[in-house]
């Protein structure tokens, strides 16, 4: 495994300019969060997994070889198919080097969960954006579940190690912040404890852990908890069984094309198989509030996760009010909905938004960053993110992505309908989570030079 310790070695920037309408059908990639899980669940479950449309990004590719290291055996059988024969719950073996995570926190969260379950010791780390990142949050419940840290830098970041707890106790835990990284590291390290596991969450965050667990075979129940809350109990130690995992495209990179198709004028394209899970179409709902051409047809599902084909045209588009409640559903798309949001006549106002602030940059900062640099007034008003759309983006400016992949591509799709092009610093890091952008771009009709 190689270990990367700060910016890639070589930046490579792009601009995005003013493109014709749109036009054409794609796939975007298998769901990340969905990919990270079939090949944990597969990791420990008894027998072969077999999983189809695993997006092949580097996140996913991290938690592929962290499998592998821990005792599992992947194998890549096909273009974005690959199998997992598990080793069992708390099955897991101690590896032999540190767990490099790259840049995922989804990754490195989720396996946290999984180790603190087995009587093992990893450590775990990543690039310089997941070495800031907060840790804590995930190994305090592992922590009353009997794990231990016994390496950490400051503030409980990374590089990790943690000590897997020998005989885990099952807990009743309020997650203090709606994260299904949270919900997911303490319903893992649930599997292996006796009796039932209990996640309460007083606002829902997305759900593909309980469903795919419940796919694999395990007892997990959810219930409503509150106006918009859940409460999952996973009964322990089930015999997780291999199974077929079909991962539909993911909404979160359907969600750049989708953008882009809305504001380059004239266009219209069609997106296949987006994963239209209620508690990931917080984007959706909200650019349809504010005007936009977005059908559904062919909705069908798999394992418990629906998807549906996506035909999306240029729309007028108008300023609107998204609640804080929504932003669960939506956590990712913030920077593209002020994209959005720019090309719109008049304000959108996007509450609640305190969490972007820890996510691969500081999201909230760089979102505002991105759009004033490019002529949009904008405004963070305590944790409230203010865009002035009036129709039209100046564009000219160059973009920090802060090893964010999803500044990256937003301020790629800004520079697409502005009048002057869009620079990103580097693109390097897009491969995090959807490799193959660029030229699927291309394909639709975007010019980058
Ligand atoms: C994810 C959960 C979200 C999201 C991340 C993927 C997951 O993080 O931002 O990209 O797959 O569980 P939080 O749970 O920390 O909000």
């Amino acid at each position: 495994m190689t270990h990367s310790d700060g910016p890639a070695a070589v930046a490579t920037p792009l601009s995005a300019r003013k493109s014709s309408a749109l036009k054409g059908r794609e796939r975007v990639p298998g769901d990340k969060s969905i990919s990270h899980r079939a090949l944990i669940l597969g990791a420990l479950a008894v027998g072969e997994t077999r999983i189809t449309g695993l997006l092949e990004g580097e996140d996913v590719l991290n938690t592929a070889k962290a499998m592998q290291a821990l005792g599992a055996q992947v194998a890549r059988t096909g273009d974005f198919a690959w199998t997992v024969r598990g080793v069992g719950v708390a099955g897991f073996a101690t590896p032999r080097n540190a767990l490099d995570f790259g840049n995922s926190g989804t990754g490195c969260r989720l396996v946290m969960g999984a180790v603190a379950g087995c009587p093992i010791e990893a450590t775990f780390d990543g690039d310089a954006s997941l070495r800031s990142r907060p840790m804590r949050r995930i190994v305090d419940p592992l922590a009353l579940m009997g794990a231990r840290v016994t390496h950490s830098q400051e503030g409980g970041r990374l590089p990790m190690t943690l000590q897997g707890a020998r005989d885990p106790l099952p807990i009743v835990y309020r997650t203090p912040v709606a994260s299904a990284q949270i919900k997911s590291a303490v319903l893992l390290a649930g599997l292996s404890a006796p009796g039932t596991t209990t996640v309460i969450e007083s606002e829902a965050s997305r759900d593909h852990t309980e469903l795919m667990l419940r796919h694999f075979g395990a007892q997990i129940v959810s219930e409503k908890e509150g106006v918009h809350g859940r409460k999952i109990t996973l009964t322990g130690q089930p015999e997780l069984r291999g199974a077929n995992v079909v991962v539909p495209a993911d909404p979160s990179s359907a969600a750049f094309p989708i953008v882009a198709a809305l504001v380059v004028p004239g266009s219209d394209i069609v997106l296949t198989d987006v994963m239209t899970n209620p508690l990931r179409t917080g984007l959706f709902t909200t650019l349809r509030e504010m005007g936009a051409s977005i059908e559904e047809s062919e909705v069908r599902g798999d394992a418990g996760e629906p998807m549906a084909q996506f035909r999306i045209r240029a729309s007028k588009l108008h300023g609107v009010e998204v609640p804080p409640e929504r932003a669960p559903s939506m956590i990712d798309e913030y920077l593209v909905l002020a994209v959005a949001a720019s090309f719109a006549e008049g304000t959108t106002i996007m509450r609640g938004l305190q969490e972007l602030r820890v996510k691969e940059s500081d999201r909230l900062e760089a979102t505002a960053a991105m759009l004033r640099v490019n002529g949009v007034k904008v405004e963070i008003s305590g944790d409230d993110l203010i865009v002035e759309g009036n129709g039209r983006v100046a564009g000219g400016g160059l973009v920090a992505t802060h090893m964010d992949h999803r500044i990256a591509m937003s301020a790629l799709v800004m520079g697409l309908a502005s009048e002057q092009p869009v620079t990103i610093d580097d693109t390097t890091f897009i491969a995090t989570s959807f490799p193959d952008f660029i030229p699927m771009m291309q394909r639709l009709g975007a010019e980058f030079a």
